[in-house]
């Protein structure tokens, strides 16, 4: 549920995908941890740097299957200063044209060339790679994209990445906990998971419930994270109470109840809206391309005078003539939620 402007709407726009924000146990984690204090005091490298981050670095490491992991404040703060750690005006980035603005402002801010290559489109990677060689270079793309729900071929991705000799940098903060059998994410399910040429960005923010992220890399890139990532340097420690709900999170999903109800509501809302023009999507995000902010903005009130919130994502959001309601089915939604949806939407529609 969502109050908006003095109405109680379900919520159909949460990336809260596995209902963990309110979660009992979750709020308990929170709250058991809150008891003993609110915030962390100060930066990791000062005295922030509390023994349970270590503790949930190592799960997170495991549960991924990679080498190591470093936690930070968010996933704008992850990408921002994984991109300042990692690349600079010598360096190349290559990022697919609808990467998430957080990797776009760091690939920015960290004074690389950059080359965009259009949606998915590896051929043109490829050809990218081709042309502009250089010493220190890296591929860089969303897992899961935020706005259309489709996915990077993370496999091709990382197969092009080791014929050019490139690092790839994925950004899978809406597969965590969501895609996959086991909601371990894409490299999961691409069996690349713990590549040496692979980092990978996750957030505590969507699937598990709360606020932070996460680095996935081999320890040696890690390291280098530690003495080279100003947004982590600089930039307070998570509190505690967040790493007590992350690691409770973390507990649920392995157990997989949650993400296994997550891929049956998914299931059901694609096979009752299989005649209707969304757009193609396997993962939580379903769009439905609407085209004039307008129309999108009319129909996103519509439905919710019906009681369903669904927001119009309009540009800058998205590409100028590309406005769309974002649909997104968590765990938490029932079937009785998703039919009365559905049958709104082919009113309003
Ligand atoms: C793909 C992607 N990366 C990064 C972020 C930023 O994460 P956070 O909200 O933790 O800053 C988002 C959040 O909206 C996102 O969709």
């Amino acid at each position: 549920m969502i109050h908006v402007d003095g109405r109680t709407l379900i919520n159909f726009a949460s990336n809260d995908y596995l209902g963990l924000s309110f979660h009992p146990a979750v709020c308990m984690g929170a709250t058991g941890a809150l008891a003993e204090s609110v915030g962390s005091g100060a930066s990791r490298l000062v005295s922030g740097d509390d023994p349970m981050l270590h503790r949930l670095e190592q799960k997170l490491a495991a549960w991924k299957g990679y080498e190591a992991c470093l936690i930070v404040g968010s996933g704008m703060l992850a990408n921002l200063g994984l991109l300042q750690a990692l690349a600079d005006r010598h360096c190349h980035c290559f990022s697919d044209k609808l990467n998430h603005a957080s990797l776009v402002d760091g690939v920015r801010l960290s004074g690389a060339k950059a080359h965009r290559y259009t949606h998915l489109d590896t051929a043109q990677l490829e050809q990218q790679l081709q042309k502009h060689a250089a010493d220190r270079r890296i591929i860089v793309s969303d897992g899961v994209f935020s706005m259309d729900g489709d996915c990077a071929d993370v496999a091709e991705l990382l197969s092009l990445a080791e014929t050019y000799d490139t690092l790839l940098l994925i950004d899978d903060a809406h597969g965590t906990g969501t895609v996959g059998e086991t909601g371990k994410g894409l490299s999961d399910m691409a069996g690349v998971a713990g590549h040496a040429r692979l980092i990978e960005v996750g957030t505590f923010g969507k699937a598990f419930g709360s606020y932070g992220a996460f680095i996935l890399a081999t320890h040696e890139l890690i390291e280098g994270l530690k003495q080279r990532q100003r947004t982590m340097i600089y930039s307070t420690a998570l509190p505690v109470a967040l790493i007590a709900a992350a690691e409770t999170a973390l507990a649920i999903i392995e157990k997989g109840n949650e993400v296994k109800q997550l891929q049956r509501n998914l299931h059901y809302f694609k096979a009752a809206t299989a005649d209707l023009a969304f757009m193609p999507s396997d993962t939580p995000i379903q769009p439905m391309m609407i085209g004039s902010d307008e129309k999108a903005l009319s129909m996103a009130k519509s439905l919710a005078d019906h009681g369903f919130f669904v927001p119009a994502i309009r540009p800058p959001t998205v590409p100028e003539g590309t406005a769309r309601l974002r649909f997104t089915i968590t765990a938490a939604h029932t079937e009785e939620q998703i039919d009365a949806l559905i049958e709104c939407l082919r009113d309003v529609l």
